[in-house]
């Protein structure tokens, strides 16, 4: 097996761990639990983060279930939102949680370039994505790149990340990040703080990172 095909491998493996049945037990153990008890990141400071950068034109960028999204007030009726995603089920799930803003739809590896003509927005949100994509941040970090050609020149990306290495972890977080990483859920092993803080450098003029418990919580702009 090639690189390529090594990668591609880990992220359908990752991917079937995307499923309906997952996803309808998904907000209850990552909201209810592991984002608070093994990240240490209430939703609350998820909440802030997205209160504080999301716009009125916005790309969600791996779904999930829409949780967060699905309770932003939003300052005006007026909005177009696009949806992300590599896996059917998510961007279902999720389009049909958002469906009062008639989503836009877009079916996308991260890994791969960006083909489709999207108008560009002026938010991006990747929030508890990049610890499922594999490779190291100099190999995933493709994905920002990807990414930040559908940003407009004034625009912001905004999200989190669960890093494994040189950040506090208590025994819930390492017992879960064994377990994601051991199934193939989670590819997160060589992620540190310098290579994100590193990656998004390289990508962005402007960056702001944080760290919460285990969770790097970022906002970058072109
Ligand atoms: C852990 S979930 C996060 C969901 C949501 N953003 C949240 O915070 O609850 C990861 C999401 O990223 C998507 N994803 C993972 N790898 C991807 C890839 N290579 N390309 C596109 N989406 C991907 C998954 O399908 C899933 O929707």
């Amino acid at each position: 097996m090639n690189e390529d095909e090594k990668i591609n491998h880990q992220v359908k493996k990752s991917q079937k761990y995307f499923n309906k049945l997952s996803l309808f037990f998904y907000d209850w153990v990552l909201y209810g639990i592991i984002s608070k008890y093994a990240w240490g990141c209430s939703t609350k400071r998820l909440d802030d983060h997205y209160a504080n950068y999301i716009s009125n034109n916005h790309l969600e960028v791996g779904v999930g279930t829409g949780y967060l999204l699905n309770r932003v007030r939003f300052q005006s009726e007026k909005l177009r939102l696009g949806l992300m995603d590599l896996s059917q089920s998510c961007l279902q799930k999720t389009a049909k949680a958002v469906a009062r803003y008639q989503p836009e739809i877009y079916q996308q590896n991260l890994l791969e370039p960006i083909t489709e003509s999207i108008a560009s927005f002026d938010s991006i949100s990747i929030n508890y994505v990049m610890h499922c994509v594999p490779g190291s941040f100099k190999e995933k970090g493709v994905a920002f790149k990807h990414l930040k050609s559908l940003l407009n020149e004034n625009g912001v990306l905004f999200g989190t990340t669960v890093l494994y290495q040189d950040v506090p972890k208590g025994l819930l977080a390492r017992l879960v990040l064994a377990i994601m990483n051991r199934l193939g859920v989670f590819n997160n092993k060589q992620d540190s703080l310098e290579e994100l803080r590193n990656c998004l450098s390289s990508n962005f003029s402007h960056v702001e990172l944080q760290v919460e418990g285990c969770t790097a919580i970022f906002s970058v702009r072109p």
